[in-house]
């Protein structure tokens, strides 16, 4: 018979990888709450127009990546493909713009894009998702920035480039997208199809294009930067400001338009050469209409999202995990029940423990209790009965010592907690 085997583009994380998962998320939960930010948890699945209108119907997600499907009753729901939308959603149905008095949130969870599969690119993945919502000042946008980055730092990531860029508003956004068309379609032969077809739909992503044979084209057309209103130029310059008042480096690029239709002004993105074409980490930025354009008040927000598989993908690697502190092997068969006891004892005050029950040779349980990380191991065998002790061996000094039975739980508690 055929085995199932996981859906393509999924992928299951196995007990070796999840250390690395609960570091991240740790670190996560730690430091965004030393920046006011707290967890909320949204469905998995939305109706699909939350996403239509929210992140845009030409975008890519939205066009062809989506897990829609129709339910019983005929509505249409999707998959989440992102958080920012349903985070939205829930803060206008629950009226928390009105009732927090510091809208600042976070969601870690799976979302869902039908892409082609690669290094770093999955069907499901996670993100941690960081949302300010009613903040218009640009020191919120730096400051989002300064917590991601410091989140990277705090995982141990050591080498990335933050990627810096202002898309513009709903004033100047649609002249720059008219003088990006006409310059595009004075260059039709040197698109490719995918391009010629964006030059109608959404020329700003023809300037995400990777194509060798457009990057010339590409590098010659007008930017973004020369046809930003006031307003947009002056929250850029304070962005740049306070970025550069931290220390923090950037590049700018100005084709660095982001995938979803929602972002005004600030966009940005952390790349790392070590991820190889999925090089994006994080991306985020500004999405001052998004609120008003789901039905809540017109107020403003700034946020990112980072992909969990691609930062784990990247991290030096941690420490062997140690599985247990004391491993307990009792070689003689009338030494397992006080090893049942003792071990019942030991977890009920904290302590890791394993005991193996196979009752393997001595150098075998040696063995495991090293690949278990065990820092004791307690040894009951015929000779450790007749004189009433444990034996119990410190892996780290290799030194042994008895330990009458009446005292070995207290002994190991206080060896384990110190
Ligand atoms: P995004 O750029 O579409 O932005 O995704 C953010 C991050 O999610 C990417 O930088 C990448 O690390 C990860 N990611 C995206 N697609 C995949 C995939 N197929 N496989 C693995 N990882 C992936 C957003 O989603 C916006 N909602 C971010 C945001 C929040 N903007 C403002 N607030």
């Amino acid at each position: 018979m055929v085995s199932v085997r996981a859906v393509k583009g999924t992928k299951d994380i196995l007990p070796d990888e999840t250390a690395s998962w609960q570091r991240v998320e740790a670190a996560a939960r730690t430091l965004f709450a030393r920046y006011g930010y707290r967890e909320v948890r949204t469905p998995i699945f939305e109706e699909t127009q939350l996403f239509a209108r929210g992140i845009g119907a030409e975008t890519d997600i939205v066009s062809k990546e989506m897990y829609t499907f129709d339910d019983r009753d005929g509505s249409s729901l999707t998959l989440r493909p992102e958080a920012t939308a349903g985070i939205v959603r829930a803060v206008i149905e629950h009226n928390l713009i009105n009732t927090d008095p510091a809208l600042k949130v976070y969601v870690l969870g799976p979302m869902f894009r039908r892409e082609r599969p690669q290094k770093g690119r999955y069907r499901q993945f996670h993100q941690l998702d960081v949302e300010a919502i009613g903040y218009a000042n640009p020191m919120v946008d730096v400051e989002v920035i300064e917590m991601a980055l410091a989140f990277l730092e705090a995982c141990g990531l050591q080498s990335y480039e933050l990627v810096l860029n202002s898309v513009g508003d709903a004033a100047c956004r649609p002249q720059y997208v008219e003088v990006l068309r006409t310059a595009l379609r004075a260059n039709l032969s040197k698109l490719g199809e995918d391009s010629q077809r964006r030059t109608e739909s959404n020329p700003l992503r023809v300037l995400d294009s990777k194509l060798p044979e457009e990057q010339e084209l590409i590098a010659s057309l007008p930017k973004i930067g020369d046809h930003l209103c006031a307003p947009c130029r002056e929250h850029f310059a304070e962005v740049k400001r306070h970025l550069d008042l931290l220390g923090i480096r950037y590049r700018l690029d100005s084709r660095l338009v982001r995938g979803l239709d929602y972002y005004v002004k600030t966009t940005f993105e952390v790349v790392s050469g070590e991820l190889g074409a999925q090089n994006s980490v994080l991306g985020g930025g500004r999405y001052d209409g998004l609120v008003r354009d789901l039905g809540g008040p017109d107020i403003p927000g700034v946020g990112f999202a980072l992909g969990l598989e691609r930062l784990v993908l990247i991290l030096p690697p941690g420490e062997g995990e140690r599985r247990c502190d004391v491993f307990l092997a009792p070689l003689a068969a009338p030494a397992i029940d006080a090893a049942l006891r003792l071990q019942h004892e030991l977890r009920k005050s904290g302590v890791r423990v394993l005991l193996d029950p196979e009752g393997r040779s001595f150098k075998s349980r040696m063995k495991l209790a090293d690949r278990l990380g065990a820092r004791f191991v307690a040894i009951l065998g015929d000779d450790e009965l007749g004189r009433g002790v444990w034996s119990v061996r410190d892996m780290a000094g290799s030194s042994q010592e008895d330990v009458p039975m009446a005292r070995v739980a207290l002994h190991l508690k206080e060896k384990v907690h110190g």
